[in-house]
């Protein structure tokens, strides 16, 4: 079966073809937003990205299936994607499907490991339904159990801010560009101390994150101006230090809970409460290496494997709508395709709320 996959949902656009579990194409075209994604600039460049783009990669290729970003996201964007992708649909008589852009997120490394021999790609293995994922996103931060495809639950999220987001502000305050998290990931290599800048420990003690308190502790502790270069490098390393183990700590929590907590796993997920051992940790932010050594100390600590999509793959990208739109097709046939569009596209029409 060959799937197109358009992306759209916010800055990055993707268009990707598969065929199966093999990759035929997978463009990611990056817009340049310095100060902050622009909805309008970006919805302006997604449609010049497509126009540029599409052709070259439909090319003299018979597609089956055409999946698309329904939400959420901003909907200039959305809308480029979505009306590139029916109106594709209907003049060529091929079906299409609404993808939700965060089960996107959480189900490529499954769809992956199907492929895993031939991508090579070391962090894919074996990886069986139910597993955790830590969604960690500029939009989202949540943690939730997959339990099968289209069944979730969501174990924690954040009561404010994204992670992702609190990286780009902070960021911006220093005055490195948008995206603020590999700025700061790189800025962060040249640190000369550690441990010179302490941040709040926020919600340690709770399911839940919470990152807005933290984001203006951060921007309180350095005078963006009149900081160094030697200081500000420290200060990313030691934020980012506390970000990886405040997410660390979080999953750490989860698992425990998961572990020992037989009533909650029986009567609240339907599951026995040893069977969870795998550990997803997608979304842009996961394409951070503090952030991946840290979870992987974790999995030495405790029966972990960690599950991590390749780096250029963190972010978004249209692999993984068209990787979601095959398994859902598979999984429902035609009754899978629909053709909504939603910026606010609740994750709770398709989770279970814990
Ligand atoms: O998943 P994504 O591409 O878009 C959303 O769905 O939101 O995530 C983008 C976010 C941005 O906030 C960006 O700063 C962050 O991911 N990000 C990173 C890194 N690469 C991207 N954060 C920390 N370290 C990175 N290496
Ligand atoms: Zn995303």
């Amino acid at each position: 079966m060959k799937i197109l996959g358009i992306e759209s949902s916010c800055d990055d656009t993707g268009i990707a073809f598969i065929e199966d579990y093999e990759i035929l194409a997978n463009v990611i075209l990056k817009q340049e937003h310095k100060k902050g994604v622009i909805p309008e600039y970006a919805a302006r460049a997604h449609h010049q990205a497509i126009c540029d783009h599409a052709r070259e990669v439909i090319a003299h290729k018979k597609i089956d299936l055409i999946a698309y970003t329904a939400g959420p996201g901003l909907i200039g964007s959305l809308f480029v994607g979505a009306c590139f992708a029916k109106g594709f649909s209907y003049a060529s008589d091929i079906p299409s499907i609404a993808i939700h852009h965060l089960e996107a997120h959480i189900l490529l490394p499954y769809w992956m490991q199907f492929n895993y021999e031939k991508l090579k790609h070391e962090n894919i293995s074996k990886l069986e339904f139910p597993y955790v994922c830590l969604l960690v996103s500029g939009g989202h931060t949540m943690i939730i159990l997959v339990k099968n495809l289209g069944e979730y639950y969501v174990l924690s999220r954040t009561l404010d801010d994204a992670v992702g987001e609190v990286f780009d502000k902070v960021a911006r305050h220093i005055g490195l560009d948008y995206p603020g998290g590999p700025n700061i990931e790189k800025l962060a290599r040249e640190k000369t101390a550690d441990g010179e800048f302490v941040f709040p420990n926020v919600m340690h003690n709770r399911d839940e994150f919470s990152f807005s308190g933290l984001k203006t502790a951060a921007i309180g502790q350095i005078d963006g101006q009149s900081a160094n270069a030697e200081q500000k490098a420290n200060f990313c390393s030691d934020f980012q230090n506390h970000i990886a183990n405040l997410l660390v700590n979080k999953v750490e929590r989860i698992y425990l809970k998961l572990r020992d907590d037989a009533q909650f796993c029986m009567e609240k997920l339907g599951i026995s409460n040893v069977c969870v051992k795998d550990f997803v940790i997608s979304g842009g932010v996961a394409a951070n290496e503090t952030i991946r050594a840290k979870f992987n100390q974790l999995a030495q600590k405790y029966e972990m494997q960690m599950h991590y999509p390749p780096i250029a793959l963190c972010t978004d990208n249209g692999l993984m709508i068209a990787a979601l739109g095959q398994l859902l097709f598979q999984k429902n046939g035609p009754s899978a395709l629909t053709t909504k569009i939603d910026p606010a596209m609740p994750f709770a029409q398709k989770v279970t709320q814990s």
